[in-house]
């Protein structure tokens, strides 16, 4: 294999990754960036880039011979998921015993399968997961630089209130009301002028044709089109898309040498590689970064890794629930794939919900409200690895995860009295399954701030070796994530700019 040096290497494309790359090409620093999914950028046959929920391909999965939607089933029917070419596709899950994760494989990382919710936390809640971050710095700096660079924005209320894209969640609300329960609109960074011309018939369609979680077309602002092109055009960052990081050790002068695998979208290995490099920023998730590091630290390469690295792992309280609403409650055959309100529990004193309404996009009248509710709990996992076998494991058991349960059933109890309404039993698995709590979308921890790491994401142990990303919030935020991992990664690099790297 080939060896080459460069002053500075992130690892991944998400959120924390991203970030970095900007603010390090800013400052002047040769930066590269090693993403193992594909760059999205080339048209398919059908002379679109990503494939849509309810008709998904080779496109939609990442290395599977069959594709694993969350909402697999309807009326106990296998309707949604489909037999594909295994290949690097867009979407991954990650199944570890009793929780799977979805996560984002490509350049962009979760930015071009998620939801774009883009939720700055309750003060409150931020400042006990994390400590000792100060919260002015936070609130009146970097969570508007973050929304800033991220492009966000909230739905006007003329277009949520009139559209037939949305009736979904105004049936949503007038169920919460009836319960008397407030609703919060949640800002995106889908761009709403976009939309609005969707639903006019000037502007093709993504966010009203089915597609998110395999990619949007059109509409979205993922990295790719905010922080990555920003990034690249500093002229400092390159992006190498399908370079798998494989290991990671460090060489007695301190540089760090990454064993990285080359591949194509069928997954042969076409080159291996070796990369050295002085600042190495790990961004390559919750998972990929703490497998990275606990892979480095039980195999001997970096022995000094703290034993806090695998810990405080948590999915952020994520439950999935469904109520079915009466015949005249409709919920609409037109659903827009964004969503843009939650049902605010978040000041209940025992059970703290924030419950967003999540589209079902089958394009026909189900008469289902579905939801994707954050509680706020404490239960945490532990990541381990096993030398022998060479995987990443995780100790979170069903157990774990039913604190979270009962707090969200405790809310749709409530609002299913409220309006004469029932559950939906059909929707997740076989089996009857009214709540879904064995998979999520936002993995939080593993190498938490001020635990693995010291308080601006330097790993302890080590020198010019930083981790980025959702890896340092511990668990649970009762929010979505990705809007504090980008404030959390735009406050530590600033840091880590000033003091280690241009001192
Ligand atoms: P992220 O996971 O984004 O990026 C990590 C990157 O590193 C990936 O591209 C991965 O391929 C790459 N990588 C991993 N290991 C590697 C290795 N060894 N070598 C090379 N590359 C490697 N959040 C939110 O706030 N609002 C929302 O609406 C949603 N909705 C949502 C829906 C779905 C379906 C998913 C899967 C997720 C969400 N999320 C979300 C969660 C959000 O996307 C997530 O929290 C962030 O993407 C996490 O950002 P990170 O920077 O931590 O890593």
């Amino acid at each position: 294999g080939s060896r080459s040096f460069v002053p500075a290497v992130v690892i991944g494309t998400g959120y924390g990754a991203a970030v970095s790359a900007l603010r390090l090409g800013e400052a002047g620093v040769t930066t590269v960036m090693l993403e193992m999914g594909r760059l999205w950028d080339k048209p398919g046959p059908d002379g679109k880039v990503f494939c849509k929920v309810t008709n998904p391909d080779s496109r939609s999965t990442w290395f599977k011979k069959r594709t694993e939607a969350p909402l697999g089933s309807f009326l106990w029917l296998d309707v949604v998921n489909k037999d594909v070419e295994p290949n690097a596709g867009v979407l991954d899950k990650v199944n570890l015993g009793d929780m799977s994760v979805y996560v984002g494989r490509g350049v962009g990382g979760g930015s071009l399968v998620n939801g774009g919710m883009a939720v700055t936390p309750r003060r409150d809640f931020l400042q006990e997961a994390l400590p000792q971050v100060d919260m002015n710095e936070m609130y009146d700096r970097y969570f508007p630089r973050a929304n800033a660079g991220l492009g966000v924005s909230t739905i006007p209320s003329d277009f949520f209130e009139s559209t037939e894209w949305y009736q979904y969640s105004r049936v949503s609300r007038a169920a919460a009301e009836k319960a008397g329960l407030g609703t919060v609109f949640i800002p995106n960074v889908y761009d709403f002028a976009h939309m609005r011309k969707e639903a006019e018939g000037t502007a093709p369609k993504s966010a009203l044709d089915g597609e998110v979680m395999y990619g949007n077309n059109h509409g979205k602002r993922s990295l790719d089109r905010s922080y990555l092109a920003a990034a690249l055009g500093t002229g400092k960052v390159t992006i190498e898309s399908l370079h798998h990081v494989k290991a990671l050790r460090q060489e007695s002068d301190g540089t760090y040498v990454l064993t990285v695998h080359q591949t194509d979208g069928l997954g042969n290995v076409l080159a291996r590689k070796e990369i050295a490099c002085k600042h190495l920023f790990l961004g390559a998730g919750s998972l990929g970064t703490t497998e990275i590091l606990l892979r480095a630290r039980e195999t001997g390469a970096l022995p000094a890794l703290s034993a806090d690295v695998g810990g405080g792992w948590g999915p952020n309280g994520n439950v999935m629930t469904a109520r079915a609403n009466h015949l005249w409650n409709a919920t609409g055959a037109k659903q827009s794939t964004i969503p843009v309100m939650a049902i605010d529990d978040r000041n209940n004193p025992v059970h703290p919900v924030l419950a967003e309404i999540a589209p079902m996009p089958a394009g026909i009248e189900t008469w289902v409200s579905l939801y994707l509710a954050l509680a706020k709990t404490p239960e945490r996992g532990t990541f381990t690895f096993d030398r022998v076998t060479d995987k990443l494991g995780l100790t979170w058991t069903k157990a774990h995860s039913e604190p979270a349960v009962a707090a969200v059933r405790s809310l749709f109890d409530r609002i299913n009295k409220a309006n004469f309404t029932d559950y939906r039993y059909d929707l997740f698995g076989s089996g009857l399954n009214n709540f879904a709590a064995n998979f999520c979308y936002h993995p939080l921890g593993g190498c938490v701030l001020g635990k693995a790491t010291d308080l601006y994401g330097r790993v302890k142990g080590y020198q010019n070796l930083y981790v980025t990303d959702g890896s340092l919030i511990p668990g649970a935020l009762g929010a979505n994530p990705f809007v504090t991992i980008t404030a959390l990664a735009e406050r530590n690099v600033e840091r880590v700019i000033a003091q280690d790297i241009r001192a």
